[in-house]
């Protein structure tokens, strides 16, 4: 059975169970280590969470890239130009869209999001704010190619790229998506990109395991979702949030930690966690000047200008998709 929730394509089993979620948590909970996509966070619940963590003193990343968004428009209008049709990956936020158009006067706005209740809100938002910008919302998974809408064909593109998301996937998954992301805009476009900086383990950690414990809250509620759609009986009390640095990788990584020796079900299956084993629930990658134009390079853009924040924590990247040419 399809329903189609909001747009958003969501297939379930007859006793209503989300089947894609089903079938990751159960694959994750058989694997060693343990692991559940980071996807499955951002039910309602979690999604909220999130824009509280936002809030937090602790998270810097969201502060910061709005900060060189105020701060750097001049800078961008002289490196973008005007006229481009702005292509979003992800439905825009509120805050931070506003920011960027109104420094570089484009011709058109594009938000690309799975979601369609997200993708008519952010389209409505920003249709509202800059009166006379055609806005034409694509709902499409950015992950993959997107097709782009005839009106905008002829016009220069930008993409736009914030938050720092392209840090939650592994290298070979964020290639892939710069990868299609070149075939969706084309060659002579040009991407905005956020990506948050290697700093002090401790500032790290402490933004990812904040004192409030909203992250905290935020991880395990996946607990929680899994308990409730999935028919599960984890002890969410016995599992601890956990921030942990992971050098080798260069990422912050998420993790649910087995206070005790525990066992529970899912979906009629049984798992058992050892005392300090833990559940990988998320990573969030971070980069410095050279990563990240390594990163790009090899999903085939060409990094041309870095705008910091003032403390230096986070940056914005601006890249340039060219003509394949052959190398030495
Ligand atoms: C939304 C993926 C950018 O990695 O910083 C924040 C998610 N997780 N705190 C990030 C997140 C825990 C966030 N991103």
């Amino acid at each position: 059975m399809n329903i189609d929730e909001g747009l958003k394509l969501v297939e379930l089993d007859d006793s209503g169970v989300n089947t894609a979620f089903r079938a990751d948590v159960l694959a994750g909970l058989s694997q060693e280590p343990k692991a559940i996509p980071a996807r499955w966070l951002y039910d309602d619940a979690g999604s909220q969470l999130f824009e509280d963590i936002t809030q937090l003193p602790e998270y810097y990343p969201t502060r910061a890239e709005t900060e060189i968004l105020k701060g750097q428009g001049a800078s961008f209008a002289e490196m973008i130009g005007e006229g481009r049709a702005v292509v979003e990956f992800g439905s825009g936020s509120s805050v931070k869209t506003p920011l960027l158009l109104a420094a570089i006067k484009p011709a058109a706005y594009v938000p690309l999001d799975i979601s369609g209740d997200f993708l008519r809100a952010a389209a409505a938002d920003l249709a509202q704010k800059f009166p006379g910008l055609p806005v034409h919302p694509v709902e499409a998974d950015f992950m993959r190619r997107v097709e782009l809408p005839e009106e905008i064909a002829s016009l220069p593109k930008l993409g736009f790229f914030p938050g720092s998301t392209i840090g939650n996937m592994v290298a070979r998954t964020a290639v892939d998506l710069l990868r299609n992301m070149r075939e969706t805009l084309g060659v002579g476009a040009k991407l905005l990109i956020g990506m948050d900086l290697i700093k002090d383990e401790d500032v790290l950690v402490a933004a990812y395991d904040d004192a409030a414990g909203v992250t905290a809250e935020f991880n395990r509620n996946l607990l929680r979702r899994i308990n409730r759609e999935l028919g599960g009986d984890i002890p969410v009390e016995k599992l601890a949030h956990e921030a942990r640095w992971n050098d080798q990788n260069a990422r912050i990584e998420m993790h649910l930690v087995a206070s005790e020796a525990i066992e529970f079900s899912v979906a009629g299956k049984t798992f058992s966690l050892d005392v300090g084993e833990s559940i990988h629930t998320e990573n969030s990658h971070k980069f410095n000047r050279r990563t990240s134009n390594m990163l790009l390079l090899a999903g085939g853009w060409d990094p041309t200008a870095r705008w910091l924040d003032s403390e230096g924590r986070f940056s914005l990247l601006l890249a340039e998709a060219r003509p394949n040419r052959s190398a030495p």
